[in-house]
């Protein structure tokens, strides 16, 4: 069984005040929510202030990204231990927009996967592909090697402590969801590629997040699919109540 999984990625989109009124408008809106897992990831500079309202509640939170490197010369980077010193829980690695805009390989992925694991934070790690590797018939191919190249090394217990999210580049901000069956059929294929590398027991468990355009009126029929084990949500966990009709649209989903 797969408790099902949504997390907000609030990306550069907020001030102090907004982070604020939102992580506490969440909290008092999830209080009665024990069926789903949410977090929330604000950007670095608001996660102690996001953890000061967050405590001791039901909404656990994280980061948007780490250096992998611990203490020392690597100015303008945060390390897994700066998290952990504020209690996040989750910390997203290889984003799409990181991937692309800033230019991460798979490669420099997996250095932060291993130290994110070897801190004790649970990995949301992306996958996906762009409209155009799409449109050449590589989905499957680019999703598996990101898959790949991102967990190489990663222990079968340690892949149980991972999660995955598919997140189609062409879908990410742009209101165009993947359909149900598009992305269902990209989760299986990523779930059939962890029973090859890890066995049924390890991919079993983990959970793979569908990440591009959710919203309140579409998440259900997404989540519904057997392998869509939760959401990451871009611009509709910016709001209480978008956000919250995400959840509260899946919350009687079983895995
Ligand atoms: P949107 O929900 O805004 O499409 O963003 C998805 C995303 O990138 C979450 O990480």
């Amino acid at each position: 069984m797969r408790r099902l999984f949504i997390a907000g990625n609030w990306k550069m989109n907020m001030k102090l005040d907004s982070a604020k009124a939102l992580a506490e408008g969440l909290k008092a809106e999830a209080a009665g929510v024990g069926e789903v897992d949410i977090a929330v990831c604000p950007p670095f500079v608001y996660i102690p202030a996001v953890a000061e309202i967050l405590a001791g509640s039901n909404i656990g939170y994280g980061a948007q990204n780490v250096y992998f490197e611990k203490a020392g010369a690597f100015t303008g980077e945060i390390e897994t231990a700066m998290l952990t010193d504020f209690n996040c829980k989750y910390v997203i690695l290889g984003h799409s927009e990181r991937r692309h805009i800033m230019g991460e390989s798979s490669e420099l992925v997996n250095k932060k996967v291993h130290a994110a694991l070897a801190a004790g934070l649970t990995p949301i790690v992306c996958v996906g592909e762009l409209l155009s590797e799409r449109e050449a018939g590589v989905t499957s191919q680019v999703n598996r090697r990101q898959f790949d190249g991102s967990f190489s090394g990663v222990s079968a217990e340690d892949m149980k402590k991972c999660v995955i999210a598919y997140e189609p580049v062409w879908a990410i901000g742009t209101g165009k969801v993947a359909t149900p069956e598009q992305a269902q059929e990209v989760h299986a294929d990523l779930r059939a590629l962890m029973t090859e590398r890890y066995g049924k027991e390890v991919a079993d468990v983990v959970r793979i997040q569908y990440g591009g355009s959710v919203k309140a009126n579409n998440a259900q029929e997404l989540l519904s699919k057997p392998d869509i084990d939760g959401a990451l949500v871009g611009g509709a966990s910016l709001k209480v109540d978008a956000f919250m009709g995400i959840i509260n649209a899946c919350r009687s989903i079983q895995k």
